[in-house]
């Protein structure tokens, strides 16, 4: 079964394509939702153009790069993706019947969570996302926005209350990050973590201080 993957038009389009590509490494199979404003971002933080009739080029070519905007040297299998138009209602998540593990919202915009809070349903993304909670499947929504207004927060409760793992994408820096990507892969590893999939995106807390640094001076050599 696979994860859904929702791309919602809130800034980070790196932590999605990280979550991405950890999916696939891990064997995951993926249904992959990019809701209309996010493409927005995409163009914006990536500069590519997110087109249905080429998606799989767009997704490759989105993929093979790091947040930095360097070649990756992760070659997707892409044969695992399946893609779906934020406007078809009609796709498979629209329905809870659709066998799936769960989804995972990556970023996610202060609208996405209102939209999903309130059960809107105005895109496959949003209604992907009821329908993984009315399941009762695991719903991991990486909200981004800073700063965060009281109507978000409480938006977010309920999420959390209605059985959501709210992952803010807030990058830590215990784990020993010298480049971006280190910081976009702790976020992508979060979220990761709280699907339960495997991954080894981040250097995990050992209960030392100073691990981080010991790490830094390792990769600096
Ligand atoms: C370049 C750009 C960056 C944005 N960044 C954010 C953001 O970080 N967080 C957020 O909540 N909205 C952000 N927005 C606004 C959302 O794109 C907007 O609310 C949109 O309606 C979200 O729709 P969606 O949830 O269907 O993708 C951004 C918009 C643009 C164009």
């Amino acid at each position: 079964m696979p994860w859904i993957v929702g791309v919602s038009g809130a800034s980070g389009t790196p932590y999605a394509a990280a979550v991405l590509r950890a999916l696939l490494d891990a064997g995951e199979d993926v249904d992959l939702v990019v809701s209309r404003a996010s493409r927005l971002t995409l163009l914006d933080e990536t500069g590519i153009s997110f087109r249905d009739a080429h998606w799989r080029d767009d997704l490759g070519a989105w993929l093979a790069r790091g947040a930095d905007g360097k070649p990756d040297s992760f070659a997707p299998d892409l044969g695992r993706v399946r893609y779906w138009n934020a406007g078809d209602l009609a796709a498979g998540p629209s329905s809870g019947s659709y066998p799936v593990k769960g989804m995972l919202i990556v970023p996610a915009s202060t609208a996405c969570v209102a939209g999903v809070a309130l059960g809107l349903s105005k895109d496959l993304l949003q209604r992907a996302a009821s329908v993984t909670l009315k399941e009762r499947r695991p719903l991991v929504v990486a909200v981004r926005e800073t700063p965060l207004n009281g109507q978000t927060l409480r938006q977010l409760v309920a999420l959390d209350e209605a059985g959501a793992s709210v992952v803010p994408a807030s990058p830590a820096f215990y784990a020993g990050a010298t480049h971006i990507q280190d910081l976009v892969d702790f976020v992508a590893g979060r979220v990761l973590d709280a699907a339960g999939v495997e991954h080894g995106l981040y250097r995990r807390w050992k209960g030392e201080l100073g691990g981080g640094q010991d790490e830094q001076g390792v990769r600096d050599q």
